[in-house]
């Protein structure tokens, strides 16, 4: 199957990015949000990172019209995703808000439409149950920043279809970046277990004492050769959404994770990262 129109559902921090990267390379994409100030947040952020490109001599003007011309925000799902061949889900990692999505989806799109979930932890096997054929059901995460960080991790279930793994994985090759598989559900998939274990053992150390957070991502910066630190990486990937994992996991296993209760002032105070100015670090606000 060939993917010729990509829907992504949520204009948030990923969604935009994967959207965008698709229109680059180049895709026609629609994209949906649920709340009108993010959609008119999407068409700013585009029009200023377009305009960066080309006073970068990144992009030319000519390049930059063709990716306008294929990038279009939609005010409704049904609209949004009637004609796709692959749809993107990329709506808050809460898995009722989700699991309504998926439901709504089914309804709308074609019976061979590829439904993609860009969830961090949950699994596609979440939804199986509340969409029309499950076989075109999977998993496909990026990593954040979407346009700049290549790994895309497609991972199947048992219901997925193998003809969709390798359409999947030949779309994300195709828009220009490194997709592995993952053959069998797990979650968290690959690179964010090994984060996790590393982040268990940072909460862990300054929890209890051993060392300051700044410290902590000295040493994995200077020692280890890391980018980032586990804490700075945290203000960009969002406090608020690790802390929605960590909530979703103590649910589940009724154990408190580690860092807990800093993590939920943080995100009480509003300090969510770079997104809002502060998280375990201070930024300006854009
Ligand atoms: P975000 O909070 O920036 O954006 C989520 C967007 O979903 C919001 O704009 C919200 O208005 C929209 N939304 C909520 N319900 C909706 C609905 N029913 N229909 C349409 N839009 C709806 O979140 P972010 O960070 O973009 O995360 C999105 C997904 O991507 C999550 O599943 C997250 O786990 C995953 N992800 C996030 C990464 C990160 O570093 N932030 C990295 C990889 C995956």
């Amino acid at each position: 199957m060939e993917i010729k129109k990509v829907a992504v559902i949520g204009g948030g921090l990923m969604g935009r990015q994967i959207a965008l990267n698709s229109a680059i390379y180049p895709y026609d994409v629609n994209i949906f949000d649920l709340k009108p100030e993010v959609r008119e947040a999407v068409q700013k952020w585009e029009d200023e990172y377009l305009a960066g490109r080309i006073a970068k001599g990144r992009m030319s003007e000519e390049q930059v019209a063709g990716i306008k011309s294929r990038f279009h925000i939609i005010d409704t799902m049904a609209e949004a995703v009637k004609d796709a061949d692959l749809v993107i889900e990329a709506v808050v990692e809460r898995k009722d808000v989700k699991t309504a999505v998926f439901q709504e989806l089914s309804g709308l799109v074609r019976e061979d439409t590829i439904l993609a979930t860009n969830s961090s932890y949950m699994v596609s096997s979440t939804f199986k149950d509340v969409v029309k054929n499950p076989s075109r059901l999977l998993n496909m995460h990026y990593f954040n920043p979407a346009l700049v960080m290549k790994l895309v991790e497609v991972c199947r279930g048992e219901h997925t279809a193998d003809e969709v793994v390798d359409t999947v994985y030949a779309f994300a090759e195709a828009t220009g970046k490194t997709p592995v598989r993952v053959e069998k559900e797990i979650d968290g998939f690959l690179a964010n277990r090994i984060l996790s274990a590393i982040y268990g053992e940072a909460r862990k150390l300054v929890d209890e004492g051993y060392c300051t957070y700044q410290d902590l991502d000295k040493a994995c910066e200077n020692g280890l050769g890391h980018p980032m630190g586990p804490f700075r990486l945290n203000d960009l990937t969002g406090v608020d959404l690790t802390f929605d994992i960590m909530n979703r996991r103590y649910q589940e296993t009724g154990v408190k994770p580690r860092g807990y209760d800093l993590y939920k002032q943080m995100v009480d105070e509003g300090r969510l990262g770079r997104k809002s100015g502060k998280g375990f670090y201070d930024y300006e606000k854009k």
